[in-house]
Order: C-alpha cells, then structure tokens, then sequence
C-alpha cells in the first residue's frame, strides 16, 4: 500500500534539507553518488584547496601546504599582469585553484562605481549575489544600501559613490565561513582589485576582510579603529549581516559611519 507523506512530515523534511545545506533543485532526477563512483568527472584542475561544508564555521585549512603554495603563486601572477579591472575580472574567471569556483553559479566581482573614495570589502556572496552576479544584493546588501544612504552615499550616486566587493568572488557551500586558505589564495587578487579601484580609503565589513587585509580578527574589538593596509586608511565595521542579527549593535555601525563622513571630508 502506497503511504503519502502528511503536510507536516513533508515540510519538515524538506526544513532538515535545508538546515544541511540542500537548499536549491539542480536537476529533476537524484544522482546516487555511491553509485556513480570513479566515474564522475572531477570539477576542477589539480592542485585545488576542497572546501570542507560545514554551516557556519570555517573549515580547517585543505589541501597540501604544495597544493596551497601552488595556487597563491598562480594567483599572484594572474593578479599582477591584470592592466585594468576587466583584466582582472577575466584573470579571476579563469583562475581554476579554487574549487569553490565549481560549486558557484557566477563570479560576483563588484558593484558600484570604480574609481570612488570609498571601498567596501565584505566576506563573499551569499545565495542571492551567486544568482545575481553582484555583491551585497540580499537583506545584508539593502541593509548595506540603507547604512550607505544616512550617510548620503550609495553604489549608483555618481557624486557620492561607493565600490563594493567581496573577498571571494564564488559563494560557498551553505554560505560557511570561508577558511584561511582560500582566503590566503584569493588575496593577491584582492590586492589587486583595491591597486586598480584606487579608492581614498577601505571599509573591512565584518572578520573576513580584516583576516585577508590586515592578517587579524576581532571585529568587536577592531570595529571603529582607523588603522592602515596597502598604503591606505581602513576602517573595519560589523558587517550589515551581523547588525541584522545583533540590532542592538547598529548603534556602533552609527557611529563608524558618521566615523567614515568625517573621515571621507577629510581624504
Ligand atoms: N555578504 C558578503 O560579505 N558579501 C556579499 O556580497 C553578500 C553578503
């Protein structure tokens, strides 16, 4: 005898799904893995850093310290023959270290307008950026775009522009937290994006950026504290993701906005 699912069986199976990271239909039928074996193609070219899904938490650095040093070294050079930003978008495009790459739907390279005084530098896409194809369009991002606006900025305001991107141009699996040496091997091209984009002065959103650009974390204690990367002020702030989950925290944001006003007057 046949047994139909009930509503509630149903839709919480289909909520564990999503809490272990299955959250988009990518084919009609189901792939049985176990099966398929040796026989499946492999996504990317050897030496690569295999992202380890784990929601939430930055997996243990992958891949061997060769493997690891291979790919920075690649990425350094692709970096530094890049003449201009379309340069770099296509080195990046074509870079194949990074395996997050086979599990992204797009390369999210930046928004806003090149050339403006400001930077943001956030984490890495998340779902609706890796559908999209740009940085901070989600709640994080409209929250970004409301905190940018009470400061009388924003990505398309050509007399008060913005440039945004990301540490990592491919989103990771489950949006996890991406570990130190993805970031280590993506750095070069971060440099290189801040070299080319020119801006008077960069904002680090959140861990991530502070890890990459100034080799640290600790937002709560690095937020608010003008410091110095790349030949350049840095101002480290929560990242809007952050305030959605910890409002109260908006108040610090604030403040390092009006901080970032004042600073930007000053450039
Ligand atoms: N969070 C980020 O850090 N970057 C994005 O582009 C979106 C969310």
């Amino acid at each position: 005898m046949e047994s139909a699912l009930d509503y509630s069986t149903a839709k919480a199976l289909l909520e564990w799904q999503i809490e272990m990271g299955a959250d988009e239909a990518i084919g009609d039928a189901a792939l049985n893995r176990y099966e398929l074996g040796e026989t499946m193609p492999r996504a990317a070219a050897s030496p690569t850093v295999t992202p380890q899904p784990q929601s939430g938490t930055a997996p243990a650095e992958t891949g061997t310290p060769a493997a690891r040093t291979d790919a920075t070294t690649a990425a350094r050079e692709a970096a530094r023959t890049a003449q201009d930003l379309a340069g770099l978008r296509a080195a990046m495009a074509a870079f194949e270290h990074c395996d997050l790459k086979s599990g992204a739907r797009s390369l999210v390279f930046a928004d806003g307008i090149a050339g403006a005084p400001v930077m943001i530098l956030g984490e890495a896409p998340g779902r609706d950026e890796d559908r999209e194809g740009r940085p901070f369009v989600g709640k994080a991002g409209q929250l970004l775009d409301r905190m940018l606006a009470a400061i009388d900025r924003g990505r398309d305001r050509a007399e008060a522009p913005v440039y945004i991107s990301n540490v990592l141009p491919w989103r990771p699996p489950q949006n996890r937290t991406p570990d130190k040496a993805e970031i280590a091997m993506m750095l070069p091209f971060v440099e290189r994006h801040v070299q080319l984009a020119a801006p008077k002065i960069l904002v680090l959103m959140g861990n991530t950026p502070c890890q990459a650009l100034l080799g640290r974390s600790g937002i709560t204690r690095m937020r608010g504290h003008l410091t110095q990367a790349l030949d350049l002020p840095v101002l480290p702030m929560f990242h809007p993701a952050y305030l959605l989950r910890n409002p109260a925290a908006k108040r610090e944001a604030w403040a390092d906005l009006l901080a970032l006003k004042a600073q930007l007057k000053e450039l």
